[in-house]
């Protein structure tokens, strides 16, 4: 159930990338790259509005890389189809915006695309427990969901360790992705924790040069 996905990957979130010329920035830092992380955001889940299936639509003719669309959306259901048909490889759903999670679960699967869980900091990992086989991937949140930059929520190490601590004892190979606050100071601290893919916002394209920053960050990743 597991094949085909990335091993260990820095995801480059484009939502601190200049909106203007996307593919530019895209293809920078795309040769350090496992996948491109899209952040949707509709002002209602999060306090802010970002983009859609069109520009996704967009973006897959410009990249070759997985689309990695993280929907912070209220109604992900009315979702689904509109990302597929867009381009969408992996798509991650909040536990916390549904109250029928595996049936979303099993909406994206059978859309064709790899389906991936999100905890905000606060959500305790008992309420993805029953869930994790059926998912490819947990997407913990390290900051409060809605924009670039904030500080990494520190608590989060301890939560993907026993994150961790829980696939292995259930011998899964789901994978631990980790969002909001990582930087060349925690990549390697994360990644030591268990985690598995690291998205990297304003750390990447806040940066003199993104693609010296994702090189680096890769670096450290699969160092
Ligand atoms: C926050 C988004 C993140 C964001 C991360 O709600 O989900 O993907 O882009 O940005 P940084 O890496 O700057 O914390
Ligand atoms: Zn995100």
């Amino acid at each position: 159930m597991k094949e085909g996905l990335p091993g260990a990957c820095l995801a480059p979130s484009i939502l601190s990338a200049d909106f203007s010329r996307l593919k530019d920035e895209i293809e920078k830092v795309a040769p350090f790259s496992g996948m491109i992380h899209v952040d949707v955001m509709d002002n209602h889940f999060v306090p802010n509005l970002t983009i859609g299936p069109p520009v996704v639509a967009s973006l897959s003719k410009a990249t070759s890389l997985p689309l990695d669309c993280h929907l912070m959306v209220e109604n992900p259901e009315s979702l689904v189809k509109p990302f597929a048909r867009a381009g969408a490889k992996l798509l991650s759903v909040h536990a916390e915006a549904t109250v029928h999670l595996n049936r979303l679960i099993d909406s994206i699967r059978s859309e064709g695309m790899r389906p991936g869980v999100v905890l905000n900091p606060a959500t305790p990992l008992s309420s993805v427990e029953e869930i994790l086989e059926e998912v490819d991937f947990v997407l913990l949140m390290s900051v409060n969901p809605g924009f670039g930059g904030q500080s990494f929520i520190e608590g989060s190490i301890r939560k993907i360790k026993r994150l961790r601590s829980m696939m292995e004892a259930g011998g899964l190979e789901t994978k631990i992705q980790i969002d909001g606050g990582v930087c060349r100071e925690n990549a390697r601290q994360l990644r030591d924790a268990g985690a598995d893919w690291l998205v990297a916002g304003s750390a990447v394209f806040s940066a003199v040069s993104s693609s010296d920053a994702a090189r680096e960050l890769s670096e450290l990743i699969n160092g």
